[in-house]
């Protein structure tokens, strides 16, 4: 996990990524009521590259289970510190690494594709 690329910027940056006013509210909320149209209260949802957990927050409870991952463990120790819905998860993995909690049903990533630098690498990796 430490080659992930970047994950000293990501690291460094995650009090201030976390403090950061959403940039454009209203095109955040369309995606977050986007997705949230997608789901099943039954599902287990895997994201991957979840920053500080706001969205898992935002949709987790919603589901039966949202995992959220990243590889970042400064953006997970900020994001575990937030009050969350019992199905809500957080922990530290890699895009593609497998993670507890499996099999899902969804996988989402939210800013985080065009940062992995072998795409099809990464998504054939991923476990579901
Ligand atoms: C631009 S932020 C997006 C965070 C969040 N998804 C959002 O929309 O606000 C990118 C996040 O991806 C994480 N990240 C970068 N490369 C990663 C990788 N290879 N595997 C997992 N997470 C990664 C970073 O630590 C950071 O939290």
């Amino acid at each position: 996990m430490t080659d992930t690329p970047g994950l000293a910027f990501w690291n460094r940056v995650a009090d201030r990524y976390a403090a950061r006013p959403v940039r454009e509210p209203e095109a955040y909320e369309d995606t977050l009521a986007h997705v949230a149209a997608h789901l099943a209260r039954s599902d287990r949802v895997l994201e991957i590259g979840c920053g500080t957990g706001s969205t898992a927050l935002r949709l987790g409870g919603g589901v039966a289970l949202w995992r959220a991952t990243d590889a970042s463990p400064e953006m997970i120790r900020i994001a575990g510190a937030k009050p969350a819905p019992a199905s809500v998860r957080f922990a530290q993995a890699e895009a593609g690494e497998a993670v507890e909690g499996g099999p899902f049903d969804v996988v989402c990533a939210f800013h985080l594709l065009h940062l992995v630098p072998d795409l099809e690498a990464t998504l054939a990796r991923i476990h579901v």
